[in-house]
């Protein structure tokens, strides 16, 4: 399969890993770039958090060893000289290939601000800031959420408006603010937008199988952000780029449960050493929570890592079970 040009990029593939504040840390992408996704995001990093010059904000840019790369780095604010400025910044420390605008977030702390899906009731002002962030030469990724008959535009209309002020891509979350993370999304809305825009558009929203990355693609998107479907299975990710043809590693469609550990407990040494006991200990045990599926033993596995409070005690586990598993 060739490469494909996107959004000023160039891909291996159209499965990307979303945003995914609290989770997509270089270890998390470097763990996604192994399994196969073509493209990679930070958290949504704060415009003001840069500004100020906060350490642990500016620690959220860019990548440390570029195997989490191609990435893009995902900013959230509500002023675009603020954007502007924090989009500067980031740029000097360097280690990313494309810039992303929040307009999706529908999370009080980010909304209530003015930030995030906030954004759709005010398109002059995404205007002003998409406007901002193009001119600076990178690749503009805007991500947002399905507009209301309360927005002063449609979504197809808010995109239009992106698009001209020189967007380079475009998600939609084809779910509104108020839905949050609940109810279906609406995949309807989301082709709707890839037809109006050929090429612009990729998709999110409830992405769980290779049939939903397919009805996607096949209706017109340019790419798919996997999230909460990868959090329950990240193994989801060769699946489905075997089901499209672009190979990969096959041994990693239907991993053994020794393999699953051990690419497990590569990311979770490498956010330990990145973030810390606490952090490896709470990431690991939510990718672990539902692994193992159909196989013996699995779910007394899952307990005893569950109860595990310390680093050391998890890693143990894991490495017992996969002798267990081996034998
Ligand atoms: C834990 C979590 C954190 C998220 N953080 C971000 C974020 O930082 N920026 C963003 O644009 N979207 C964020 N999202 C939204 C996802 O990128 C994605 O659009 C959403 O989960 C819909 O896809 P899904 O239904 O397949 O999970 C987050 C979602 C979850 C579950």
């Amino acid at each position: 399969m060739t490469a494909l040009d996107v959004g000023g990029l160039t891909l291996e593939n159209p499965l990307w890993l979303a945003p995914l504040a609290g989770v997509t840390v270089p270890a998390v992408r470097a763990f996604f770039r192994r399994l196969g996704v073509g493209l990679t995001h930070t958290e949504m990093v704060s415009a003001a958090g840069m500004v100020m010059g906060n350490r642990k904000t500016e620690g959220m840019v860019g990548s440390p060893d570029g195997r989490d790369r191609p990435l893009i780095l995902q900013l959230f604010g509500d002023d675009p000289a603020l954007m502007e400025e924090a989009a500067c910044r980031a740029l000097a420390l360097g280690g990313f290939d494309g810039l992303g605008i929040n307009m999706a977030c529908p999370m009080p702390k980010v909304f209530r601000k003015g930030s995030g899906a906030r954004l759709l009731e005010r398109p002059d002002l995404a205007r002003e800031m998409t406007t901002r962030l193009a001119r600076l030469g990178l690749p503009l990724w805007i991500k947002l959420r399905k507009a209301t008959e309360a927005h002063p535009l449609s979504t197809e209309a808010f995109c239009g408006l992106l698009l001209e002020a020189g967007a380079d891509h475009l998600t939609l979350h084809g779910r509104t603010a108020s839905q949050r993370y609940e109810g279906e999304a609406d995949g309807e809305a989301v082709l709707a937008l890839a037809r109006a825009f050929p090429g612009m558009v990729s998709a999110s929203g409830d992405v769980y199988s290779p049939d939903d990355v397919r009805r996607y693609l096949d209706g017109g998107c340019a790419g798919v952000f996997l999230a909460r479907g990868i959090l329950r299975d990240p193994f989801l990710v060769p699946r489905a780029l075997a089901d499209l043809g672009f190979g990969g590693d096959e041994t990693l469609c239907h991993p053994s449960p020794a393999k699953e550990i051990a690419l497990l407990l590569e990311m979770g040494r490498d956010l330990k050493e990145d973030h810390g006991e606490r952090f490896a200990l709470v990431l690991l045990k939510r990718f672990v929570s539902c692994m193992f599926k159909g196989f013996t033993g699995a779910s007394a596995i899952r307990r005893a890592v569950a109860s595990e409070m310390n680093w050391t005690g998890l890693e143990a586990r894991l490495l017992e079970a996969q002798s267990s598993f081996r034998s």
